[in-house]
Parts: C-alpha cells; sequence; structure tokens
C-alpha cells in the first residue's frame, strides 16, 4: 500500500477532518438539503475515511451505499455502521476504487466524496474521483460536489517580513532576506489574516465535475492575471484557496475571509516585497502543473509580470490612465445606453 493511503490510517487526520465544522456541516448541509435526490437512491462514497459521508447519505434517504476505503479503516467503517444501525444499507468495498472491476457493481446514482487536498489538488485525489465518474456513475447522476473553484490574490505576509527587522531590539533583516528565500522554494500552509490580503481573488480554476478530464488538471490556472489593490501595503506574496459547490447550491469556501478549516490557505512566498498602493494593479502568471514525477504533487510557478503590458478586465478600477479612460467611455456610454460592454480587450500600453 502506498505511503498516501497509509498516512490516512492515522486516526488523528480523521479526528481533524471531523472536527472540521464548515468541512463536515457543509456536505451534512448539501445532502440533507437534496433528500429528495437522495430518497430510494444508489450512492458511492468515494474515500469513505470513517464512513460519515455514507452514513449521512442514508440518513438522507438513500437505498444502498458503496463506501469505497482503500486503508485499513474499512475494517473500521464496518464497526461504525453496526454503532449507527446503518449496517444493512451501506456496503464497505476494502479497495481502491481504481481497482473495482466495473461490472461487479451496479451504476450508483450519486458520488459523494470528500477529495480536496491543500489548494485544492494536491493529493491528486480528484483523478479517483474522475475514475468513480466515469466507471459507476449513471449518465445523469450527481456529484457532491459538484464544481471545484481556484482562487489567487496578492497578499502582505506580515509575520515574515516584520519579525526580522526587530528581534528583542535585534536587526536581523539579513537573516529575514535568507529565511525568505528558502520559504519560497515550497508553498506555506498557514490561516492568512483577512487584512493581509490586498485584492479579491481572482479565478484561476473553474472546475465542472461532471465533465472535466484528467488531462485538464495537468495544468491549472496558467493565464497572466491583474489584481487591483484595495488598500496601500507591502506585497508580499500569493494567497490561493478554493470552494465548491453543491448541487443544492450550497459552498464550501476556505479563502481568509472565510471560517476557518483544516486546509487553510497556501501561499506562495516572494522573496523580496514590494510597496503597493490602493487602486495598483498587481499583474502575475500563476501555474500549477502536476509533477510528472510525482503525480499527487503540484509545481506551482509565479511570475511577477509588468501590469502595463497585459491584459486587464473591462472594465478595471486600477489607477493606470487606460483604465481611467475606458471607465469614464463605460461611464458616458451607460448613461446614453443601458447595455455595458463587458468583453475583455488587450489594453495598449502606448495608450
Ligand atoms: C480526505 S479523506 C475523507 C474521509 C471521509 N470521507 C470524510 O469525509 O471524513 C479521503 C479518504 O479517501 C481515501 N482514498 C483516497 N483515494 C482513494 C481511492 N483511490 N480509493 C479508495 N479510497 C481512497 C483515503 O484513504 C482517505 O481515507
Ligand atoms: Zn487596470
Amino acid at each position: 500500500m502506498d505511503q498516501y493511503f497509509k498516512s490516512y490510517e492515522e486516526l488523528d487526520i480523521h479526528q481533524l477532518m471531523l472536527s472540521d465544522k464548515i468541512r463536515v456541516l457543509a456536505y451534512k448541509t448539501a445532502i440533507f438539503n437534496s433528500k429528495e435526490k437522495f430518497q430510494g437512491k444508489i450512492v458511492m462514497d468515494v474515500g469513505a475515511g470513517t464512513g460519515i459521508l455514507s452514513i449521512f447519505s442514508v440518513q438522507a434517504g438513500a437505498k444502498k451505499v458503496y463506501a469505497v476505503e482503500a486503508n485499513i479503516l474499512a475494517k473500521t467503517i464496518e464497526q461504525v455502521l453496526k454503532e449507527n444501525n446503518v449496517h444493512n444499507k451501506i456496503e464497505v468495498i476494502h479497495s481502491k476504487v481504481e481497482d473495482i472491476h466495473p461490472d461487479s457493481l451496479e451504476k450508483v446514482d450519486i458520488i459523494v466524496s470528500e477529495w480536496m487536498g491543500f489548494y485544492l489538488v494536491h493529493e491528486g485525489m480528484l483523478d479517483s474521483l474522475l475514475y468513480a465518474r466515469d466507471h459507476f456513475l449513471q449518465e445523469n447522476g450527481l456529484l457532491f460536489p459538484s464544481i471545484a473553484k481556484l482562487y489567487a490574490s496578492p497578499c502582505q505576509l506580515r509575520t515574515m517580513y516584520e519579525f526580522w527587522d526587530n528581534v528583542h531590539g535585534v536587526s536581523m533583516r539579513c537573516i529575514g532576506k535568507r529565511y525568505r528565500e528558502i520559504k519560497s522554494i515550497k508553498p506555506e500552509v498557514l490561516y492568512l489574516n483577512q487584512d493581509d490580503l490586498l485584492a479579491e481573488g481572482k479565478l484561476l480554476a473553474w472546475l465542472d465535475l461532471k465533465c472535466i478530464s484528467t488531462e485538464e488538471l495537468n495544468l491549472l490556472g496558467g493565464d497572466d492575471y491583474v489584481s487591483v489593490c484595495d488598500k496601500d501595503g507591502r506585497y508580499q506574496g500569493i494567497c490561493i484557496w478554493f470552494a465548491v459547490e453543491f448541487p443544492d447550491g450550497s459552498e464550501m469556501s476556505t479563502g481568509p475571509y472565510d471560517e476557518a478549516t483544516h486546509w487553510k490557505q497556501t501561499i506562495i512566498v516572494l522573496p523580496t516585497d514590494i510597496k503597493v498602493m490602493k487602486h495598483e494593479p498587481i499583474a502575475f502568471r500563476l501555474n500549477l502543473k502536476r509533477n510528472t514525477l510525482c503525480p499527487r504533487h503540484y509545481n506551482i510557478e509565479i511570475n511577477l509580470l509588468d501590469a502595463e503590458e497585459v491584459e486587464h478586465d473591462v472594465p478595471c478600477n486600477c489607477h493606470l490612465t487606460k483604465c481611467i479612460i475606458i471607465r469614464t467611455y463605460i461611464k458616458d456610454y451607460t448613461n446614453n445606453e443601458d447595455i455595458l460592454p463587458t468583453k475583455s480587450h488587450k489594453i495598449e500600453s502606448n495608450m
């Protein structure tokens, strides 16, 4: 059994996940809000862990649930099911979902799964969900969750910078510089104070789980983004977070403005900082590329770009003259017409 599945044998990890109220209640609420969809239906729980989502599905009216779990916990789930008197409706399958023969099970109406990792796709479990979708889900079946979104925004990382400026009266800026160079090699997982977000999140990826392919997961983001600062501050990193949507329309979001979850936020540290002002545009290119040697991991690449050289949203509320002119033009236009031009177009830097 590979190290990935072994790590999920630790009960500490399950206690951490089960104590994450936002996480558990997001699933419970979405499942219970959809009782008419679960009533009398067959469900597959991909990566059942302790069996919690399988049990919610039965409580919502499912007639049968396949609780698929690759690691040894599968044995424990049987006991949890008996403890809750739902063992007649839930069949535990101790296997990787990829190892179940597609003809050995009837097609299911719904797949429930909690597959998200740090910055959404770390761990690569989404591949297993897509495998289950392609082999076991009815054509018009439902996925809980059904949509996943990835966001990024420039941010401040004050503790990583200010700490070294004055350590009990001693300046250690040179160590701070080295510290940040080391930190910038690997993403940090931490809770970002919402005051340290410099702009609203840019959507890096919008994944419709019903139809996305595994190949599309090899590269996420990849565009040039322009964030407009909503405050004065220091640009010291990029904060990445995700949200998922369920078929009932409910959403669970893991950003700095949301209630804390065990996923925290993922931060790319910049080794040197840049002073920025309210309405200043910050341009960057961000790629999340699957690591070919270790497909459960991604390489996150960031390129800092010149905001004058790249396309801005239209309208854009940054302080560059070209965007001010476009805003004025749109304002005049909408004073005369009711229709807003919404198309994004290239802003020439020699305007
Ligand atoms: C994030 S945990 C979620 C556990 C549980 N569903 C919950 O919400 O508390 C993911 C679980 O999926 C299992 N898992 C991951 N990939 C799997 C696969 N391909 N087949 C079966 N189980 C898998 C892991 O062993 C782990 O227990
Ligand atoms: Zn602009």
